[in-house]
C-alpha cells in the first residue's frame, strides 16, 4: 500500500505563460506538485505509480529484498524521469564496490542528471540527492554522505538518503561519523514514523562498532520488534554476541530469525557466514560444513546474479545492504 501525500511546492525556474488577450491575469510563476512519498522523500514525478514502486524500492534496501532491482525498474518504466529512481540505481550499483558495475552506476548517474533537467531543476531533495551521486562516483564517500546529511537537515523526515549515507560511511569504515548521524536523526525522528525502526538498526550496528555492546543490543532489538524484516538490525545484535562471545545465544538468534534473513538478497550469505563462525566457536564443524555446502546457497546466489543483471539494478547491496554484506 502507497501512503502518497500530495504537496505544492515553488520550484526555482520561472515559466512565463504564453500571452492571450483572453488571460489577462494569468500568473508569471507556475508552481508544480511534488509527491512526498511515505518515506518523506519529495519528487517533483506527478506519476503515482511510478512514486508507490520506488516506496517499494526504498523498504526493499532498507530490508535488504532481492526485489529491490526489479521494483526500481517498475518505478522507471512508470517513469523514466523518475529521478530519485536513476539515483538509488547508481548508488546500488556503486555500494557493491566492483569495477563491473562502475558502468552502470556511471549510466544512472547520466540518467538521473538527465531527469532532473527534463523536471525543470527538480525538488530540492531530487538535486541533491544527484549531487551526492556525482561526489560519491568521484571517490569523495565523505562529501557525498554530507550532502545527503545537508539534504536530511533540510527536509527531515527523508529516510532514504539517511539510510544511504550510513552505507557510504560504513563503507568508509567512519564508525565515529555513523554514529553521529544517526544519533542526530533518532533525536528528532517521530517514532512509529516510517523508516524509524530501519534507523534504529543503523544506529544499533553504529553503537556496537563502537563498542557500546549493551546499548547496541537493546536498539537492535527495538528494531526487530518495529521491524521485523530489518536485517541490519538483526546483524547487529550477532555481532554483539559475537563479541561478547555468546556464541548459543548468538546460534539461537539467528536461526530463530531464520525466516528473516533467508528471504534478503546476498546479505543472507553474510549471516549464514556469522551462523557458520558461531558453530565453528563451538567446534561443530560438520554444522560449518553443512553450511557452506548448503545447495540452496549456490541457487540463490545463481538467482540473485540473475535478477540483478536482468534488472540492470543491484537488488542487494544496491543497498546500504550492500554494505553489510561484507562487515
Ligand atoms: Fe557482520
Amino acid at each position: 500500500m502507497s501512503f502518497i501525500a500530495r504537496d505544492v511546492s515553488l520550484q526555482s525556474r520561472m515559466r512565463v505563460e504564453p500571452p492571450s488577450a483572453l488571460q489577462i491575469d494569468i500568473p508569471r510563476f507556475r508552481f508544480k506538485p511534488a509527491t512526498v512519498d511515505r518515506f518523506g522523500f519529495r519528487h517533483s514525478s506527478p506519476h503515482n505509480e511510478a512514486v508507490a514502486a520506488f516506496e517499494t524500492a526504498v523498504h526493499g534496501v532498507a530490508a535488504h529484498k532481492p526485489s529491490t532491482g526489479a521494483d526500481l525498474s517498475r518505478a522507471i518504466v512508470a517513469d523514466p524521469n523518475l529521478v530519485a529512481a536513476h539515483v538509488l540505481k547508481g548508488f546500488a550499483n556503486l555500494i557493491l564496490a566492483r569495477e563491473e558495475f562502475l558502468a552502470p552506476a556511471r549510466g544512472a548517474y547520466r540518467d538521473a542528471r538527465a531527469a532532473l533537467l527534463a523536471a525543470g531543476g527538480g525538488t530540492g531533495d531530487e538535486a541533491a540527492l544527484v549531487q551526492a551521486l556525482g561526489e560519491a562516483l568521484e571517490g569523495r564517500f565523505s562529501r557525498a554522505a554530507m550532502r545527503l546529511d545537508e539534504l536530511v537537515e533540510e527536509n527531515p523526515r527523508a529516510f532514504l538518503p539517511a539510510k544511504i549515507a550510513h552505507a557510504l560511511r560504513f563503507m568508509l569504515g567512519d564508525v565515529s561519523q555513523m554514529l553521529a548521524a544517526s544519533t542526530r536523526l533518532l533525536k528528532r525522528w517521530p517514532l512509529g514514523a516510517p523508516g524509524f525502526g530501519f534507523l534504529l538498526g543503523c544506529h544499533a550496528f553504529a553503537l556496537e562498532e563502537s563498542g557500546d555492546l549493551g546499548a547496541a543490543e537493546r536498539v537492535g532489538r527495538c528494531a526487530i520488534e518495529i521491524e521485523p524484516e530489518d536485517a541490519w538490525g538483526l546483524h547487529a545484535v550477532s555481532h554483539v554476541h559475537e563479541m561478547q562471545g555468546r556464541t548459543r545465544e548468538g546460534i539461537a538468534w539467528i536461526e530463530r530469525s531464520r525466516p528473516i534473513w533467508t528471504g534478503c538478497n546476498n546479505f543472507c550469505f553474510h549471516m549464514a557466514w556469522h551462523l557458520a563462525l558461531f558453530h565453528l566457536e563451538t567446534g561443530a564443524h560438520d554444522r560449518v560444513v553443512a553450511i557452506y555446502d548448503d545447495p540452496s546457497r549456490r541457487t540463490t546466489s545463481a538467482m540473485w546474479r540473475t535478477r540483478f543483471r536482468s534488472s540492470g539494478a543491484s537488488s542487494s547491496k544496491a543497498s546500504p545492504s550492500a554494505a553489510a554484506g561484507t562487515s
